[in-house]
C-alpha cells in the first residue's frame, strides 16, 4: 500500500490488518505509552474544505506518533490561486514526508499521489471518505465484537460516505442495505463494484426495507459541502429518509446507529435516536484518530 486514496485500492486483507493496527494504537492511547513511530515526520494537510474531526485527529495523531503536522488551507497557500496540482506535489515531496488532503474532485488527489514522491491520504473528497469509514468499521468491530456477516444500512444521500460504506463494508463481508431517493444514487463506479456481491448488496428507494434486520444503522447529511445551493430541493427530496424510532423499529433490537458527524437534527436524524446512540457516534468520532493513526504508520512508517 503506497496511499490511501479510496478503499476500492484496499484489499480486505488490508483493511483487516488496518483495523488491527488501529486497535493497537488505541490500546497505546488508553494505557499512556508512549509510541513514536514516526519521530521527525511532518505530515501536509491541505484543505479545500472545512473540517473539524480530520484536522484535529490528523494533526494530534501526527503529534502522538512523535511528528509533525501542517495545516495548510487551499485558500490562504498557492494551491487557491490555482499553481498546478502536478507542481504542488512535486514541491511538497521535496519536503515532507506525507500528505492529506481534503478536497472536491477525486481527480485532484490521484494527480496529487501520481505526482508526487510521497505517500497521499484521502480526507475526504466527494467521491469517497475512505478514513472516516475505517473508524466506522472499527466502532462497528468493538461494539459487535465482528464485521463479517452483519448487516450494515445506510439511508440518505448516494454521496461520499455512502460510496465508502458500501466499498468497504462489502469487502470486509457485511451484508449492504442501501436506501437512496431517485436521482441521488451512489456513484456508478462503486455500484459496478457492489455488482460483484448480488448476495450482498441491496439498492432500494425504501427505508424501511433498507433498514430491515439491519445491525447497524448509519446516515449522513442531506447537503453536501459544496451543495449548498441544492438545499431547498434535497431537503424535499430526502424529506421521507430520516433515521427515526420507527425506522429503528424494523432494525435488531440491538442495532447501533452510526454518523459521520456533522450532524443536522431533525433532518437525516432525529435527537431522540441520535441522543439514544450518543457513545457509539463519539466512540466512531474518536476512532478517527486510532484509525488514521494505523494508516499514517502504515504508509509512513
Ligand atoms: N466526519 C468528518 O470528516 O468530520 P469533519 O468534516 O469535521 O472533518
Ligand atoms: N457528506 C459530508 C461528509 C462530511 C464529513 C460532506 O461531504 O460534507
Amino acid at each position: 500500500m503506497k496511499h490511501f486514496l479510496k478503499l476500492l485500492d484496499v484489499t480486505t486483507e488490508e483493511i483487516y490488518e488496518l483495523l488491527d493496527l488501529a486497535a493497537v494504537m488505541k490500546q497505546y492511547v488508553k494505557e499512556g505509552k508512549e509510541h513514536h513511530f514516526l519521530k521527525g515526520k511532518t505530515l501536509g494537510m491541505i484543505f479545500e474544505k472545512s473540517s473539524t474531526r480530520t484536522r484535529i485527529s490528523f494533526e494530534t495523531g501526527m503529534f502522538q506518533l512523535g511528528g509533525h503536522a501542517l495545516f495548510i488551507s487551499a485558500k490562504d497557500s498557492q494551491i487557491g490561486r490555482g499553481e498546478p496540482t502536478q507542481d504542488t506535489a512535486r514541491v511538497m515531496s521535496r519536503m515532507l514526508d506525507g500528505i492529506m488532503i481534503r478536497t472536491f474532485d477525486q481527480a485532484e488527489v490521484e494527480m496529487l499521489a501520481e505526482c508526487g514522491s510521497i505517500p497521499v491520504i484521502n480526507g475526504l473528497t466527494d467521491f469517497c471518505h475512505p478514513c472516516q469509514v475505517m473508524a466506522d468499521l472499527l466502532t462497528i468491530r468493538e461494539h459487535k465484537g465482528t464485521l463479517e456477516g452483519l448487516t450494515m444500512c445506510y439511508i440518505g444521500d448516494g454521496n461520499n460516505m455512502a460510496n465508502s460504506l458500501i466499498v468497504g463494508g462489502l469487502k470486509v463481508g457485511m451484508k449492504v442495505q442501501i436506501a437512496c431517493p431517485d436521482g441521488y444514487h451512489p456513484d456508478p463506479m462503486v455500484m459496478e463494484f457492489a455488482a460483484q456481491f448480488p448476495d450482498q448488496f441491496t439498492l432500494t428507494d425504501k427505508p424501511m426495507e433498507a433498514a430491515k434486520d439491519a445491525d447497524v444503522v448509519i446516515t449522513d447529511c442531506w447537503t453536501s459541502m459544496g451543495q449548498e445551493e441544492e438545499k431547498k430541493a434535497r431537503e424535499a427530496a430526502f424529506a421521507g429518509y430520516q433515521v427515526n424510532k420507527e425506522l429503528m423499529g424494523v432494525a435488531k433490537a440491538d442495532a447501533m446507529v452510526l454518523h459521520c458527524l456533522p450532524a443536522y437534527r431533525e433532518q437525516e436524524i432525529t435527537n431522540e435516536v441520535f441522543e439514544e446512540h450518543a457513545d457509539e457516534i463519539f466512540d466512531e468520532a474518536e476512532n478517527r484518530l486510532h484509525a488514521q493513526k494505523a494508516v499514517l504508520v502504515k504508509l509512513l512508517g
